[in-house]
């Protein structure tokens, strides 16, 4: 089917507030659940900001997440870099992606995630040790929310945390990059800096970490030495962007709620609805999920045909009315268990989080241990100085200046 690109809405828009949905799409969400829109390249995809539409279209075995299909759609120009193409788990459809996800589920258990817990805990007073001991105004980006999940996974990962540096300024290379040949660097240095690190573990894999336990499952037919690569890549790039962009712009959010922070600092117990109540409310991805349709999908009225593309929207389907009653209210109480956890934050269906346990206890202890050793925290700058990421999807702030 013919569509006039010119006059659709432009798809992504920045935010105006870091914690709010662009005003283009909250237009857009007021006028039904799926909606044509016009990409980079001229092209166009639906976006869907309805919340039912967007977990059975994920939930639907005739979508496909396989970015190297020609027809995937690209989002932005980075994604057309072939270090995308394909992608580990995120990129695979049944039964590759079934047999990846089967061997990495123990790593990312609740009861792996809680064996963590205090040592997340030791973690984050240690880096509020150093943050008083240096005095105001610190980095909260750059001095906790990035070394939380940072070490996490290079703990977890068993890649060495000396060299986080080169690891967390290409990935932010790699996901902000504006070209495909940018983006096309940063993942190969990384790619090259991970192969370096599987040889040296091949040929002496003293530790328990992820890529150690993988390297010895490597048989050439589920697991290729390739696959064990792309799982790596995906895993320390997803392991720490998203997680240390979250509690950056949670604490933007709280901040700027002083009663919701106060409800907090007054019940503990309030903390893990608390964090999904954030998770929902900033998106940080803004993006639940991208796939292609393998054959014609009718939804609700709507015909998603076979070859087109969609992206359901998480900012958008976490403010569905019908979910949410005041959808653009951040509202720490709303009850754990039942709207607050079905946010889409985290995706929906087969693809949903892996990580999702371990970001969610990193942004409880986060949250917990900064607003209990630093209860007068405030911006140091006026909000309006701070720089936040643009043109992209994914949410975030450069640097995050605090005082106490
Ligand atoms: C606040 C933090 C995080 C957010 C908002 C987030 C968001 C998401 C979303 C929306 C998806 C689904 C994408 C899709 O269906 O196309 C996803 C998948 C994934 N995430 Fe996360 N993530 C976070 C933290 C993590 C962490 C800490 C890890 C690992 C250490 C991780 C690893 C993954 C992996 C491996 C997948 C692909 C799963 C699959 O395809 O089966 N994520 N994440």
């Amino acid at each position: 089917m013919t569509v006039d690109t010119a006059l659709l809405p432009s798809y992504p828009q920045d935010r105006k507030c870091p914690y709010q949905p662009s005003p283009g799409y909250q237009e857009l969400g007021g006028e039904g659940p799926l909606h044509r829109v016009r990409l980079f390249d001229g092209k166009w995809l639906w976006l869907v900001t309805g919340h039912s539409q967007g977990r059975r279209l994920l939930a639907d075995p005739r979508m496909s997440a396989d970015r190297s299909r020609a027809d995937f759609p690209v989002v932005l120009p980075r994604f057309e870099a072939p270090i995308f193409k394909p992608l580990a788990l995120i990129g695979f459809d049944p039964p590759t992606h079934s047999v990846h996800r089967r061997l990495l589920a123990p790593d990312f258990s609740l009861k792996h995630v809680r064996a963590l817990r205090a040592d997340v805990t030791a973690l984050a007073h240690r880096l509020i040790d150093r943050i008083t001991a240096k005095g105001a105004p610190a980095d909260l980006l750059n001095d906790y929310a990035l070394p939380i999940p940072s070490m996490v996974v290079s703990e977890l990962l068993g890649v060495p945390y000396d060299d986080h540096e080169f690891f967390e300024a290409r990935t932010v290379d790699l996901l902000q990059a504006k070209s495909p040949e940018g983006a096309e660097a940063a993942g190969q240095a990384l790619w090259d800096y991970l192969d370096r690190l599987i040889t040296a573990k091949e040929r002496d894999a003293a530790d328990d970490g992820v890529i150690s336990r993988l390297a010895s499952r490597v048989d050439g037919v589920d697991l290729t030495r390739d696959d064990l690569l792309r799982i790596a890549l995906a895993l320390l790039i997803g392991g720490h962007d998203t997680t240390s962009q979250m509690i950056a712009m949670g604490v933007v959010t709280l901040l700027e709620h002083p009663d919701q922070l106060d409800l907090l600092l007054a019940d503990a117990d309030l903390v893990p609805a608390a964090v999904d109540e954030l998770l929902r409310v900033v998106s940080v991805t803004d993006v639940s999920g991208v796939r292609v349709a393998l054959e014609d999908i009718e939804i609700d009225g709507y015909t998603v045909r076979k070859g087109e593309g969609v992206l359901v929207s998480s900012s958008m389907t976490n403010r569905d009315p019908e979910v949410y009653p005041d959808p653009y209210r951040v509202d720490v109480r709303r009850t754990a268990g039942s709207a607050s956890r079905q946010h889409m934050t985290f995706g929906f269906g087969i693809h949903q989080c892996l990580g999702q346990n371990l970001a969610r206890m990193e942004l409880e202890v986060a949250f917990t241990v900064l607003f209990e050793r630093l209860p007068t925290l405030r911006l140091a700058v006026p909000r309006a100085d701070l720089a936040f990421r643009k043109g992209g999807t994914m949410q975030g702030v450069h640097t995050l200046p605090v005082a106490w």
